[in-house]
C-alpha cells in the first residue's frame, strides 16, 4: 500500500498544491462572494480593485526580483498591477490614494515566488465570474474589467502553461513544500487583507463618503 511520503513523490507539484490549497480557497470564496455581492455601483467597484492592487502590487514588486520570462513562461505578459490601475482609471475622476497591504507574505526564494504566483494568478479562473457577477450589477459601457477578465477566452491557456511550467522544474521535496507553504501563505494573508480593507473602506465611505 502507498504511504503519504511515496503518494507524495508521484503527485505532480500543481496536484499537490491544488490539494493543499482547497480548503483555504474555499474560505476565502465564503468571505470574498458577500463582498462582490455588494458591489452595486461603479464607486464600489473602483474600492474593490483598489483592495486588489493594495495586495498585488507590493506582491509584484517581490515576485519580479525572482521571477521572470526564463522561470515563467510569459512572464512579461502577466502584469496585473497595471491592468488593475488600467481599470482603476476607468472610474477614478481624481487622483487617488491607494493603502498597500501590510501584511503580505515576504518572499525569499523562486520557490516561495512560484508559489505565491500560484495564487495570484489562479484568482483570474475564478475571476471571470466575479466580473460577469459585478457586470451584472453595476453600470457601465463594459470597460474596466480588463483585471478580473485577465487573457479573456484564453484564460485555460495561461493557466496550463503557467502549471506546465511548475511542473517541469526538477524539485526536492523541500523545494515542494516552500511552494505549498507560500501558497498558503498569500491565501491566508490576501483573506486577512480583504477582511480589514473592506471594513476601512466601509469605515470611511460612512464617514466621509471617500474611500480609504
Ligand atoms: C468569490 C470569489 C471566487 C470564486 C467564485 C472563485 C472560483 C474559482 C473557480 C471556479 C476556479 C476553478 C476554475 C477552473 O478550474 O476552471 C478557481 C480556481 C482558482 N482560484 Fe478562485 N475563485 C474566487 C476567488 C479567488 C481568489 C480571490 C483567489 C486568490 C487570491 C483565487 C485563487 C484561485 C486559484 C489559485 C485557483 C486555481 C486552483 C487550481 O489549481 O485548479 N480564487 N476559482
Amino acid at each position: 500500500m502507498l504511504n503519504i511520503l511515496s503518494l507524495k513523490k508521484i503527485m505532480a507539484i500543481t496536484e499537490r498544491l491544488r490539494a493543499a490549497t482547497k480548503p483555504i480557497h474555499i474560505q476565502l470564496d465564503h468571505a470574498f462572494y458577500p463582498m462582490i455581492q455588494q458591489v452595486k455601483s461603479t464607486a464600489d467597484y473602483l474600492e474593490l480593485l483598489k483592495m486588489f492592487y493594495g495586495f498585488y502590487q507590493p506582491m509584484y514588486e517581490q515576485l519580479d526580483q525572482y521571477l521572470n520570462d526564463q522561470v515563467v513562461n510569459a512572464w512579461s505578459q502577466r502584469r496585473k498591477p497595471s491592468w488593475i490601475t488600467d481599470d482603476i482609471d476607468v472610474f477614478a475622476s481624481a487622483s487617488y490614494y491607494i493603502k498597500s497591504s501590510n501584511t503580505i507574505p515576504t518572499i525569499n526564494n523562486i520557490y516561495e515566488a512560484l508559489g505565491a504566483f500560484y495564487v495570484l494568478e489562479g484568482a483570474s479562473m475564478g475571476g471571470t465570474i466575479i466580473s460577469k457577477k459585478i457586470a451584472e450589477q453595476i453600470i457601465n459601457d463594459g470597460r474596466g474589467f480588463s483585471f478580473l477578465n485577465a487573457y479573456n477566452k484564453e484564460n485555460p491557456i495561461m493557466w496550463n502553461k503557467f502549471l506546465n511550467t511548475i511542473d517541469n522544474i526538477p524539485l526536492n521535496e523541500e523545494q515542494q513544500e516552500e511552494i505549498i507553504n507560500a501558497a498558503k501563505n498569500t491565501f491566508i494573508t490576501f483573506h486577512h487583507w480583504i477582511n480589514q480593507a473592506h471594513g476601512i473602506s466601509k469605515r470611511q465611505q460612512l464617514s466621509t463618503g471617500a474611500g480609504y
